[in-house]
């Protein structure tokens, strides 16, 4: 997505290289999504601690929106035993690699707390009520309307439990609401970012993520997006008419020595003119 999560220091090859093929040929697109753009620990960590702020108390059952390979949903039944999980996505294909690559990876235990279900995310009183409901790498930009995006809020509310939170990060700035281009290196490959004919008008654009590696062979177009870009204000304003009472923006606070990003992030009402920034947003019931 824009930009990487921070990495915790765990080396991983990304592939090996079978003689013959191109490192393209034989890499697994949604394996270096997860190296390129995941970080599900610290997310979990963000989750985690953000839920016990707001309720005083730790969540036990997790919605995971637009949960692709569920890998935070698996990093939710690792975190503590009695966590549950359900993670809600439409495409079986990915949900399938998901169900291989990342819940056979889990103790079997840990397998019999997380369901994966083929629904779209707008469809009410398919899971249990969530104590908090998460929405990552900013997936709902696909609803381009007012009223798609309220209909999805809406849903995401009436799938919570009373005292249920609804998690979603958001990203914005002048170098974000425009055609751009981002590289960053990862563990055996590079992972590109791209954004184009972004429309100022409806705030529509079109985003690619592409791969390319040390041998030079590249996947173009691994993954596509179409969005909207939305800003905080509406995100803010349509999660209350969706019948939210309460949003708390958590504001990225600044590392001294690098003056970027350093991880933290806080309640606050008052951002910088950041050229490029990443937020929190919490919706509570
Ligand atoms: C950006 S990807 C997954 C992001 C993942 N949550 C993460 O944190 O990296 C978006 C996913 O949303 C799914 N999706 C798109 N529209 C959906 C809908 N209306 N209901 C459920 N899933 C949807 C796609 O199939 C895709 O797997």
């Amino acid at each position: 997505m824009p930009r990487k999560r921070k990495k915790l220091p765990k080396k991983r090859p990304a592939q090996k290289k079978p003689a013959g093929k191109s490192m393209a040929e034989t890499a697994d697109r949604h394996r270096l999504y997860q190296l390129a753009v995941q970080c599900v620990e610290s997310e979990i960590d963000m989750v985690d601690d953000t839920y016990k702020e707001i309720r005083g108390r730790r969540a036990v059952h997790l919605r995971e929106d637009f949960c692709g390979t569920a890998n935070t949903g698996c990093e939710w039944v690792r975190r503590r035993d009695g966590n549950t999980a359900t993670g809600v996505d439409l495409d079986e294909d990915v949900l399938d690699w998901g169900r291989r690559e990342n819940l056979g990876k889990l103790s079997e235990a840990q397998r019999s707390r997380i369901e994966l279900l083929r629904k779209d995310v707008r469809e009410k009183g398919v899971a249990k009520p969530a104590d908090i409901t998460v929405a990552m790498n900013f997936s709902y930009m696909c609803f381009k309307t007012r009223d798609d995006l309220r209909g999805y809020f809406a849903a995401a509310h009436a799938g919570l439990a009373d005292d249920g939170v609804f998690l979603i990060d958001a990203y914005g700035g002048s170098e974000s609401w425009c055609d751009t281009r981002e590289k960053t290196k990862c563990d055996g490959f590079t992972y590109l970012w791209e954004q184009c004919n972004f429309n100022p008008i409806n705030g529509h654009i079109n985003c690619h993520i592409h791969f390319r590696f040390p041998d030079g062979s590249k996947i173009r177009r691994a993954f596509s997006y179409e969005w909207r870009m939305w800003t905080l204000p509406e995100i803010r304003e349509i999660m209350h008419e969706a019948g939210f009472a309460k949003t708390i923006v958590y504001w990225e606070g600044t590392d001294e020595e690098t003056g970027e990003g350093n991880d933290i992030y806080e309640p606050s009402e008052a951002g910088e003119d950041d050229p490029s920034w990443i937020v929190y947003v919490a919706a509570v019931k």
